[in-house]
């Protein structure tokens, strides 16, 4: 089950509060703790707050602090957009809404409000909030003052929009529909989305459109003259008193606001007594234009009745105020517990609660994006603090990273090199390390040196390692930092940003070895690409495995792949898919993914299959329709290192995907090598990676 929901429009004044608050509602009657969050809210918190996390925090005291229940206010966003500071501004929504979260049964999400200048960055920046905190979405569109297949065809594409990036939308609420267009707008969309996507049409409601003489008041910047008691008077409709008296009176229709000249005391005593007979209207209040101010005698008429109707006095002339309260729309507010109530038993008759609540219930995420993964790393990390050998302690990109994993306290580390070299590089770099929080040691000069010699003798004398050569492979920064953690000295080992791959690991395979029922040591890539993590697997370690060894590849792939939180779905690559192709290599694959299935009935796999019918759903489904991997593989494992390798470095260079890894699966303790392009932030990741599998250990 979801622990959140997305409430998505792409229009202004399209009714999600209602939404909002029907959830909510439904929320409650299951579960205790509702958590409200708005990724980006319009108003500055200096000015004022916004309308709808209030209402809903105060109607139904959710207990969550205002300043916790947003991310950022929509000018900090557009500026962060201007600063092309996206991910950060993800990396912070993300940080915001998991500690609510945290605190929370269940969230519910209101995506931004289209209203105001400049709101073409909006429908990206709310998919994408939704897709990184993997909330299924429910689309809000309007009906209001359109044709029945104007509104059809918005929602159609509003929710294919959100299908083509992979967004999962769980329904479809389609609001201030007008009540004769309502039937056939419903058999239509129901016609046309038939994935069993909820579908709510909500009639228009004018009690909830029309605006309350508080509204008007606080939006016409004008002086309350009396009626305070009253402000919460509905207004349907205004008439303009400039006519005379009896002619006025046939204008009145109910709820009606009056907009007359200040001097016009006829038309205010009308008013007060058209609201008072039983054979007319109801008057909501009257707005006194042109800066006229009753006369006193009609001051003291007003101030001597019991209740009287709001009177609202302005300086602008009757026109432009009747243009001003033409234009202004209700919202529902924390006092106006009528409007709420009515929003939600309007969202209980119109929305299929047990469907929606099925939908919630049963929904998965489908996958994890980039953001969330690093989110989640860092996180899993800080859970259980391990302690990383960095052998490469005299490397600038290998401090730099030093300083951000000490500083974010992720784990804890030894550097191996000279301390006074460090030191000073530290000081060159400018960096804000403080190296008494880190360890230093020289191997040749470590209190351990003779002890690992010995143990480095022990296990390879057989393999024609003798004392002297011993002694002077411990000298050697990888054997020392692999037997720092063989020893248990340190929990894991980050090396390769100077050496190459086979300096790097060979001492792992050489005496950390393979965990029992493992015989081959692989790797896999985290690849972050555009809005979803996959696992490649082996593009760093074996040249050219055997079926045999494939098939274990795979198998250890979708286990590292399920250990970091990415549901496996297992594609063997191959240029043939199916039966399409013939050849050795095709062979190879076939038997391996056949292996697979054998030790490992539980696995979703498929296999040979090319990369594009693994990844594509168009492709997966056109050559291999029955397929539950085709079109949506996550784990992808390459025949070759020759493949595997280029594949790689080609999807990380041409799409600018971030590649953390490569991860060696299959070692008894977690050695990790980088590649010695590394940037710094590879070496941060890899670190993590590292600290998170030594957790397991
Ligand atoms: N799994 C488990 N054990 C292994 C593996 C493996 N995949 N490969 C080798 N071993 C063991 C051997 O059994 C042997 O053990 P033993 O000495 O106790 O008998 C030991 O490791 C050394 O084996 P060698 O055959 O001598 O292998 P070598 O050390 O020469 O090379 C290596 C192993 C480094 C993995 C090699 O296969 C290799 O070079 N692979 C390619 C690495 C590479 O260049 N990758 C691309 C760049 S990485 C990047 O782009 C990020």
């Amino acid at each position: 089950m979801t622990k959140s929901i997305f409430i998505a429009t792409t229009e202004p004044y399209s009714g999600k509060s209602l939404v909002a608050l029907g959830l909510v509602n439904m929320l409650l009657g299951k579960t205790k703790r509702i958590g409200y969050f708005k990724p980006i809210i319009n108003v500055d918190p200096l000015d004022s707050k916004d309308v709808h996390i209030e209402t809903t925090i105060a109607y139904f005291n959710l207990g969550i602090r205002y300043e916790d229940s947003y991310g950022f206010t929509r000018s900090q966003a557009m500026g962060e957009m201007e600063q092309e500071n996206q991910g950060s501004m993800m990396n912070t929504i993300i940080r915001k809404y998991k500690k609510i979260e945290e605190e929370y049964d269940f969230t519910v999400i209101e995506g931004s409000d289209f209203v105001g200048e400049g709101t073409a960055f909006e429908f990206e920046l709310n998919l994408s909030v939704a897709k990184n905190l993997a909330a299924p979405v429910i689309v809000v569109s309007s009906g209001a003052n359109r044709s029945t297949a104007d509104i059809v065809s918005g929602a159609l594409n509003v929710l294919r929009n959100f299908h083509s990036r992979e967004v999962q939308v769980i329904a479809v609420v389609v609001n201030k529909v007008r009540a004769e267009q309502v039937e056939d707008v419903r058999q239509l969309l129901t016609n046309a989305i038939d994935d069993g996507t909820v579908l709510a049409i909500i009639p228009e409601n004018k009690s909830l459109a029309s605006p309350s003489m508080k509204e008007i008041f606080e939006n016409l910047n004008g002086e309350l003259l009396i009626g305070e008691q009253q402000l919460n008077n509905q207004v349907d409709n205004f008439v303009i008193g400039a006519m005379n008296v009896p002619n006025f009176l046939n204008h009145l229709k109910d709820n009606v606001l009056i907009i007359t000249p200040g001097d016009r005391g006829d038309m205010i005593i009308a008013a007060l007594q058209a609201n008072s007979s039983a054979n007319y209207p109801k008057v909501a209040g009257i707005v006194l234009t042109a800066g006229y101010q009753p006369e006193e005698p009609i001051m003291r008429l007003l101030k001597g009745l019991d209740t009287v109707i709001p009177i609202i006095f302005v300086q602008t002339g009757t026109f432009e105020t009747s243009q001003k309260i033409g234009a202004i729309k209700s919202r529902i507010t924390p006092d106006n517990t009528k409007k709420i109530q009515l929003a939600i038993s309007i969202f209980e008759k119109s929305v299929d609660l047990h469907a929606l609540d099925q939908k919630i219930v049963t929904f998965t995420s489908e996958g994890i994006t980039p953001h969330m993964f690093q989110y989640q790393l860092t996180k899993w990390a800080k859970k259980k603090i391990k302690h990383i050998v960095l052998p490469e302690g005299n490397d600038e990109r290998i401090l730099k990273a030093t300083a951000r994993l000490v500083n974010e306290e992720v784990v804890t580390l030894t550097l191996l090199g000279d301390a006074k070299e460090i030191a000073l590089s530290v000081k060159r770099l400018g960096l804000i390390l403080d190296l008494s929080r880190i360890r230093i040691i020289n191997p040749a000069h470590s209190e351990h040196y003779e002890d690992y010699v010995n143990t480095l003798y022990e296990l390879r004398k057989n393999k024609r390692v003798n004392q002297e050569m011993a002694r002077d492979l411990m000298t050697d920064v990888s054997y020392f930092g692999t037997m720092m953690v063989y020893k248990g000295h340190a929990d894991g080992m980050v090396s390769g940003a100077v050496h190459t791959t086979q300096h790097t690991i060979r001492p792992a395979l050489q005496f950390v070895k393979t965990k029992p029922g493992i015989t081959v040591v692989s790797s896999v890539f985290f690849m972050c690409l555009p809005d979803r993590v996959s696992v490649f697997g082996d593009c760093a370690v074996n040249p050219n495995p055997t079926a045999e060894q494939l098939a274990e590849i795979a198998i250890s792939s979708a286990a590292s792949s399920e250990r970091f939180g990415i549901e496996p779905r297992i594609a063997m690559l191959s240029y043939s898919s199916g039966s399409s192709g013939e050849g050795e290599d095709v062979e190879k694959v076939r038997k391996a993914t056949e292996i697979v299935k054998q030790k490992r009935p539980d696995l979703k796999v498929e296999g040979p299959i090319q990369y594009d019918a693994a990844v594509d759903p168009t492709v997966g489904k056109q050559k291999l329709p029955n397929s539950e991997v085709a079109g949506q593989a996550s784990v992808l494992i390459f025949p070759d290192l020759n493949t595997g390798n280029n594949t790689y470095k080609a999807v990380q260079r041409e799409t600018g995907a971030l590649a953390i890894g490569p991860m060696l699966q299959g070692l008894n303790k977690p050695v990790n090598d980088l590649s010695r392009g590394c940037t710094v932030d590879d070496i941060f990741n890899t670190v993590i990676i590292t600290a998170i599998q030594a957790q397991d250990e």
